[in-house]
């Protein structure tokens, strides 16, 4: 297509009515939250983008797909459809089917970590450092030192630090070291994608070091399209192409089929390690089910094997890309701050920049999360220091775009009340924490603004 205007590549067959809320009415509804959007009805939310995991919309195929499941306990005909579709794009020999991505990820961490181990990733979600975590292992960031400064704009900003991973092995012994992972996208890094050229830089330094290489594949087919349009050489390749000439390059991964899988529930772990595979589906029967199913039905087996597929065609990627540039671009020319450049799924706000007045132990995302509600409606998420506490390195505030369920008017209304908070952020007063929980405070946290 070579027309300036990229539309939604899909005609709408059933919506979902929004209801509609007053300021008044979101100012009781916040308060009644404790100011933490976690807390909030989702019927009182406008434009939900507090996460693009799971709140995708599916396709006819996929519905269509979803009558064909087959419920049998063992061997049912949906998993053979499942792996022969996750196989022709990830190529590994064994696909274990798990109900989300962190079941994939608590699995391959019991079975491949033990205590005093140290795990390498680009970055962390923070799921997997958690599962990391629980299985006694160190979780390291290894991101690249500019990926660190909001505004600075890179074509592959979510690349691993090659050298620093060096180092790590150097420093901490390979012995030590079970496993190396890419996360693709790099979510907590901004949604930002990785090249060709670093994973195949991590894969050459894993096998001079006979360290497994793994991929935490959430985002896989817009890290493929990133590829396709950044870097040299692969411009007349497909996505589904490059997907498989990265993932040829690693020994398994995890998946939440939630993202790219364009699923409401689901997820996978991979590898080609028999002895591994063996103690993993051990595992799965354990608290997951089955191997045939690992705690999905037959149903959701089938749209995963039809969704990992609509996610890499073109038209959809295209637009997918576009719109979420489209939001970022729109408020960056006005002067918002926010992670450059786009990335994948999200555009991320730069609370600190936006809000200089306001110090960080006053919560500037939340404060900012909270005025995006107040003022349109629109549930974003804090990433900041109510999330990671003492362990953040920046005040960001993601607004995930959920594939294929808002259309371009939708995110011109999200343009506009961001750019209506930017005008008066001046007034905009910081929070004050009234109760936090031990651990993962931010899901159930309470505050008020201060003053
Ligand atoms: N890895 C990455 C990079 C993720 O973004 C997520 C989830 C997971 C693993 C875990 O998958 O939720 O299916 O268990 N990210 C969601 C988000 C929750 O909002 O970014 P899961």
């Amino acid at each position: 297509m070579s027309t300036k205007t990229i539309f939604e590549p899909f005609r709408i067959k059933s919506v979902e009515p929004i209801r509609w809320t007053t300021r008044g009415q979101r100012e009781e509804l916040l308060r009644a939250a404790y100011y933490n959007l976690f807390l909030l009805p989702a019927g009182d939310v406008l434009i939900d983008l507090l996460t693009d995991s799971g709140t995708g919309a599916m396709s006819t195929h996929q519905w269509a797909a979803m009558m064909e499941g087959d419920e049998s306990y063992a061997g049912s005909p949906s998993f053979d459809h499942f792996k022969r579709s996750v196989q022709e794009i990830f190529g590994y020999r064994h696909v274990i089917p798990t109900h989300q991505g962190r079941a994939a990820e608590r699995i391959l961490f019991s079975v491949m970590c033990k205590k005093g181990d140290v795990v390498p990733n680009n970055t962390h979600f923070d799921t997997t450092r958690a599962n990391v975590e629980a299985a006694g292992a160190e979780a390291v960031d290894l991101p690249l030192p500019e990926a660190r400064e909001p505004g600075t704009r890179l074509p592959f900003k979510g690349n691993m630090d090659v050298t620093g991973l060096e180092e790590l092995i150097e420093r901490v012994g390979r012995e030590r070291i079970p496993l190396v992972m890419l996360t693709v996208t790099n979510n907590s890094g901004g949604g930002q994608p990785v090249s060709m050229e670093n994973a195949r830089a991590v894969s050459a330094v894993c096998k001079k070091h006979r360290i497994p290489f793994y991929f935490d594949a959430c985002r896989f087919a817009e890290n493929a399209y990133f590829i396709k349009l950044r870097e040299p050489g692969f411009a007349e390749k497909t996505p589904k192409q490059i997907a498989q000439e990265m993932f040829a390059l690693g020994d398994g991964c995890t998946m939440s089929a939630k993202k790219d899988g364009m699923v409401n529930i689901g997820g996978f772990l991979c590898t080609n390690d028999d002895i591994l595979a063996r103690q993993e589906k051990d595992l799965l029967i354990l608290t997951e089910g089955y191997p045939t199913y690992g705690g999905l039905a037959g149903r959701d087996l089938e749209a995963i094997a039809v969704g990992v597929q609509e996610s890499l065609e073109e038209d959809y990627l295209r637009y997918r890309i576009a719109s979420t540039a489209y939001l970022g671009d729109h408020i960056a020319e006005k002067g918002v701050p926010i992670v450059q450049p786009p990335g994948g799924h999200a555009i991320y706000l730069d609370a600190k920049a936006f809000l200089p007045h306001v110090p960080q132990e006053q919560f500037p995302g939340v404060a900012l999360a909270a005025e995006l509600y107040l003022e349109g409606g629109i549930r974003s998420v804090e990433i900041g220091s109510l999330m990671f506490a003492g362990a953040a390195r920046m005040e960001l505030v993601r607004l995930a775009i959920p594939r294929r369920v808002y259309t371009q008017s939708h995110i011109d209304y999200v343009v506009e009340i961001i750019l209506k908070v930017w005008a008066r952020r001046a007034e905009i007063k910081g929070m004050r924490l009234t109760y936090e929980a031990p651990f993962l405070r931010h899901f159930t946290a309470h505050l008020e603004p201060m003053g």
